[in-house]
């Protein structure tokens, strides 16, 4: 176990930067996910660690050691990519012991016995079975990956790394060849094994809600830039800019052009057809914004029928007419594309609601969960 720290790290390809800069500290023992669309650098951050991609500025340290200059065997990581090849004329065991059995250490000899295996035949036998107990491959290793399922064969490429026993695991979406429920069963027994081990763990994917069901912490990532680095929930509560706000939660979070107006010591956010009352809570943060364009931000999830008792209550300015465009039955609860005058609003209402498509509605929106963002820093204000 150690904990790895990402100083001031770059990576530019001729004229793409690729990783911009980033600082990050992952503790010892964390499960770190790294999220963030297609292209924005996770794979390259996370080759950056492995040592297979040579930092253009900056450091990086494993433990308290800078790796820089380090060869990735010597690293102590081991690495599971989304496309783990396994050698398809090896049984499981072999596959799982192969770089075991590879690793040799120098014996100050001369050439060529000038190096000694590092482990003896008893102690790859004893890490590739208890590797193959806890990842539920006992009955399997006399098998060829071919006779394997995808979900067994995914365990056998997790497995060949778990025998290395590394200070640091780094996974480059490892589940993204598995099917829907495969993925949701592995993602939990990785979870599971990372517990049991507690091996430092850097995980990318670009799938929200693996990061959000799998990450100690998680980093958003865009192009190039970490974003946010916060736990899930604080993530999912308090986003930093409307990148984070806009990636996390699904179906994302809705953003209203407003103008911010004051009213009787009120704070009010204006659009065409939508108007609701800012939190008193937030009044602090508002003076600057007086008179000023800004974006609002509201959850689907954080949108009710006001016909629905006891959900929410209509409180200070909270309540907005909506037509109802599409309605959408998702078994718990209603998917509905409002309309608050030209404003388009996405809903997860509960599914008791008796609105229909065409129908006029009053909405309460949850304010306590709502959002503000300056319009040009699209930082968040509160
Ligand atoms: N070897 C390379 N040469 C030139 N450009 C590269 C190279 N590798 C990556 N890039 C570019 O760097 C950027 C980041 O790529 P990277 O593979 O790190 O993205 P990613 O976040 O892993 O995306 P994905 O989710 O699609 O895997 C992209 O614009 C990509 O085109
Ligand atoms: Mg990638």
């Amino acid at each position: 176990m150690a904990k790895v720290v990402l100083r001031d790290l770059t990576k530019r390809f001729k004229e793409v930067i690729a990783v911009n800069n980033i600082n990050l500290e992952i503790k010892e023992a964390e499960f770190l996910v790294l999220v963030g669309p297609s292209g924005c650098g996770k794979t390259t951050a996370l080759r950056m660690i492995a040592g297979l991609e040579e930092a253009s500025s900056g450091e990086i340290y494993i433990g308290d050691r800078v790796v820089n200059d380090v060869s990735p065997k010597d690293r102590d990581i081991a690495m599971v990519f989304q496309n783990y090849a396994l050698y398809p004329h090896m049984t499981v065991y072999d596959n799982m012991s192969f770089g075991l059995r590879l690793k040799r250490l120098p014996a100050n000899r001369p050439w060529p016995l000038n190096t000694r295996r590092a482990f003896t035949r008893h102690e790859i036998d004893q890490r590739v079975q208890s590797a193959a107990q806890l990842l539920g491959l006992g009955g399997l290793l006399n098998r060829k990956p071919k006779e394997l399922s995808g979900g067994q064969r995914q365990r056998v490429a997790l497995g060949r790394a778990i025998v290395r026993e590394p200070k640091v695991f780094l996974m480059d979406e490892p589940l993204s060849n598995l099917d829907a429920k495969l993925r949701v069963q592995t993602r939990a027994e990785l979870i599971k094994l990372h517990r049991r081990l507690g091996i430092t763990t850097v995980y990318v994917t670009h799938d929200q809600v693996e990061a959000m069901t799998m990450g100690d912490r998680i980093a958003v990532m865009s192009s190039g830039l970490v974003q946010q680095v916060d736990t899930p929930l604080n993530l999912y509560n308090h986003p930093a800019n409307i990148f984070v706000a806009g990636f996390i939660g699904s179906p994302a979070m809705n953003f209203v052009n407003v103008s911010i107006d004051q009213d009787n010591g009120k704070y009010i956010a204006c659009a065409d057809g939508f108007q609701v009352t800012l939190p008193a809570s937030q009044y602090d943060h508002l003076p600057n914004y007086a008179g000023k364009q800004c974006i609002f931000g509201i959850r689907p999830e954080d949108i009710y029928d006001s016909n629905l008792e006891g959900l929410i209550k209509q409180g200070d300015g909270n309540s907005v007419k909506v037509d109802v465009d599409v309605v959408e039955p998702l078994g718990n609860d209603v998917e509905m594309y409002l309309k608050a005058g030209n404003v388009p609003l996405i809903a997860m209402i509960d599914s008791k609601t008796r609105a229909r498509t065409g129908d006029t509605l009053d909405v309460l929106l949850d304010m306590d969960k709502s959002h503000l963002f300056d319009k040009d820093t699209e930082v968040a204000i509160y």
